[in-house]
């Protein structure tokens, strides 16, 4: 089905920070870049995007900063607002989820399900801070984690370890809020029956095999392993009011309430409708057939968007369902995954201060760099590559050439093209087929493969240049010249409709430049866009060259973060009392290769391991399965303390300990030779 409207949305992301790099190349940058390119082809497209004001990190960060959330949300929505505006991510609207309008529909929406008797209600036994006289969300508690001793683990994770947890499975856990124990209490909440719906959405799901890789594989791996009821209110006082009776003092699941904010967001644009348009025109983007409703999202939020916004849509009925969820994944800085609380991030604020009206070369590398199928990294040195080798002296050259001579020779005017060449006909066959090329990749989600198109195009260009050097013949023989130039002028053209929605600040510049308005996809590949006599105006550089001292600077301010966190960081272990070298002596440590490793079975920290200590050949049993992979490990050499009473682990007799070194976040290494040592050489 050709679909007569398109909605296209980008995840809500949540007001509790600024944004940065990771949140443009994961899924603002490819969404805006898509529309783009689908209003250039004229067709009838919305772009709906707002902050996502609820949910409990936004409670603790208020809490942390000693003010209200809604100071939180108001704080971040404007920043994020003003950064989206200034990358040119070109929403019709960008809103909010702590709007009356909002509020409203979340609110009727529960309801209509609600009245459906579609939820399952159902009492069950949560942590209650007495003292607080609140139930107490997972984040909100902290104790100490069953796997691996951190006493600092949350409700929902141990960040040292990276276990999931449940908020009973901590020991001794206590309230952030009061520092009290909590007691179980019992709670109602409403369940969305996702395993009853599971049908549904299986079929639902089976019919979309055309999805990204990535998007379908992780649905089928949910379905795989059961759809569970899920609870779609919290005992929590900020979002949006669970509006029936008994619920008083409960709020919806933020993960209820935000993707509804799509559907708000868009009656939102239409309470003031554009000319032409009406009111009640939101329901034909959400309610009709022929609309096709896109989530432009990162990977951690496929479940929500491909399986539970689609069940509650399904529940009301009224809806269309998402037609694609194009989810890209996990962008890298660096070499590491880019972290708020660590500031190991590229914020988009920032990187204005230090590259002023760059905006395009970072969409430009984000882009090329684009995580579409795997993690990817960003770095600073690929940036600048990026910039000068690409951006610079293929694309701007090609142009910078192009309407200098134009100026030169012509006084700026479109010069008439005499007869083509045989290589000038093919040149211009090849650039009939550059828009379908590039819409074929777009189409597939594949934004990567369109860009690089692009810059085929561009350098298209600069070799037909290079290969006719017009400033060599412009006195011998004008008519050759004119025709070179009337060509690369036509490519210039093209050039200027075709980056549009990858470069939009650029185009817009060598648009001005060329004097060109009004043109769009469809007019692009033609070889008529100037016309002859047409008068282009003044000539600037598109972009130019970034210094090795901006990118030095950049890297710098990282490596201050990677300090400050080493310092936070810090070992704070105490020293042990001193001991005689006498007792250090009677420690008899040595080299041993590792020649066999195998799990422990019914374990998931232990490994057994065969070594050979010199003197012998041994089994020991270690607790590092949860840093070392078995067969990883087999001949690695290590340093084993030999002597040390054998015991038995899990029914293994061990005989001596393999040293390890811990690191700050409880992870662990071995203690190995910095050179090969013959076995049984002794460590002292
Ligand atoms: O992961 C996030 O940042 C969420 N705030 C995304 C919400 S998308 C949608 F459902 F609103
Ligand atoms: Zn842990």
């Amino acid at each position: 089905m050709t679909p007569k409207r398109h909605l296209i949305t980008a995840a809500l992301p949540y007001a509790n920070g600024p944004l940065h790099i990771g949140h443009l190349a994961g899924c603002y940058l490819p969404a805006d870049i898509y529309v783009r390119y689908l209003r250039s082809k004229g067709e009838d497209v919305l772009f709906i995007c707002g902050s996502d004001e609820h949910g409990v990190p936004i409670t603790i960060k208020a809490k942390k900063e000693g003010i209200t959330p809604q100071q939180v949300v108001d704080k971040y929505h404007k920043m994020m607002g003003d950064s989206f505006r200034e990358f040119g991510v070109s929403f019709d609207i960008y809103s909010r989820t702590s709007n009356k309008t909002h509020h409203e529909t979340a609110s009727g929406f529960f309801l209509n399900l609600y009245n459906k008797g579609v939820f399952s209600e159902e009492v069950t036994e949560q942590y209650f801070d007495v003292k607080a006289n609140q139930f107490l969300a997972d984040r909100y508690i902290t104790g100490t984690c069953p796997k691996c001793g951190n006493d600092k683990a949350y409700g929902d994770q141990c960040e040292k370890c990276g276990s999931t947890l449940n908020a009973t499975d901590l020991i001794n856990p206590h309230s952030t809020l009061s520092g009290e124990k909590p007691v179980m209490k019992e709670t109602k909440n409403w369940f969305l029956p996702l395993d009853k719906m599971q049908p549904d959405i299986e079929a639902y799901i089976d019919s979309h095999k055309d999805w990204k890789t990535n998007v379908y594989g992780q649905c089928k791996s949910w379905l795989t392993q059961g759809l569970q009821p899920r609870a779609m209110t919290r005992d929590l006082d900020w979002g949006v009011k669970v509006p029936v009776k008994g619920a008083e003092g409960k709020v919806l699941y933020v993960w209820f309430d935000a993707p509804i904010g799509y559907i708000s967001a868009t009656k939102e644009y239409f309470e003031n409708p554009p000319a032409g348009r009406k009111k009640e025109d939101w329901e034909l983007y959400w309610k009709n057939k022929e609309s096709r409703l896109i989530h432009f999202i990162g990977k951690d939020n496929i479940v929500f968007h491909c399986i539970i916004f689609p069940a509650m849509l399904m529940a009301h009925g009224e809806y269309i369902l998402p037609d694609n969820v194009p989810a890209n994944e996990f962008l890298n800085l660096e070499g590491d995954k880019i972290s708020t609380s660590r500031n190991w991030a590229v914020w988009l604020h920032e990187y204005l201060l230090a590259f002023k009206e760059k905006q395009d070369v970072l969409r430009y590398t984000l882009c090329a760099n684009a995580p579409e199928t795997k993690d990817n990294d960003f770095t600073w040195k690929d940036f600048q590559a990026k910039n000068n080798n690409e951006l610079v002296a293929i694309l701007g050259n090609f142009i910078n050439r192009t309407l200098v001579l134009t100026h030169k020779y012509y006084e700026g005017k479109i010069p008439l093209a005499d007869e083509y060449t045989k290589s000038d006909i093919l040149l211009l066959e090849e650039i009939s087929k550059f828009p379908g090329k590039i819409a074929a990749s777009l189409d597939a989600f594949r934004f990567r493969e369109a860009l690089a198109e692009l810059m085929n195009l561009a350098r298209a260009g600069n070799k037909y240049l290079a290969d006719n050097e017009p400033w060599k013949i412009a006195a011998t023989d004008e008519k050759r010249v004119r025709t070179i130039m009337n060509i690369s002028l036509q490519i210039s053209a093209n050039l200027a409709v075709l980056m549009e929605p990858f470069l939009p600040f650029t185009s817009v510049k060598l648009s001005e430049m060329l004097n060109l308005t009004g043109f769009r996809w469809s007019h692009a590949g033609r070889s008529d866009l100037l016309a002859p006599g047409h008068k282009i105006n003044v000539a600037s550089l598109l972009f130019d060259k970034i210094e090795d001292p901006a990118i030095e600077e950049q890297i710098l301010k990282l490596q201050e973060s990677k300090k400050m966190n080493a310092e936070e960081n810090k070992v704070t272990l105490p020293s042990k009392p001193e001991t005689s070298f006498e007792d250090f002596s009677k420690m008899d440590i040595r080299v041993g290769t590792i020649l066999e490793a195998e799990r422990v079975p019914k374990t998931d920290k232990l490994l057994k391991l065969k070594i050979d200590t010199g003197l012998d050949q041994r089994t020991v049993v270690s607790g590092i399965a949860g840093y070392y992979k078995p067969e990883e490990i087999i001949g690695k050499q290590v340093s084993i303390l030999i002597n040390l009473a054998p015991r038995k682990i899990k029914g293994i007799e061990s005989k001596g300990m393999i040293l390890m070194a811990e690191n700050t976040d409880g992870s662990l290494s071995f203690v190995s030779p910095a050179s090969v040592i013959t076995n049984g050489g002794s460590i002292k």
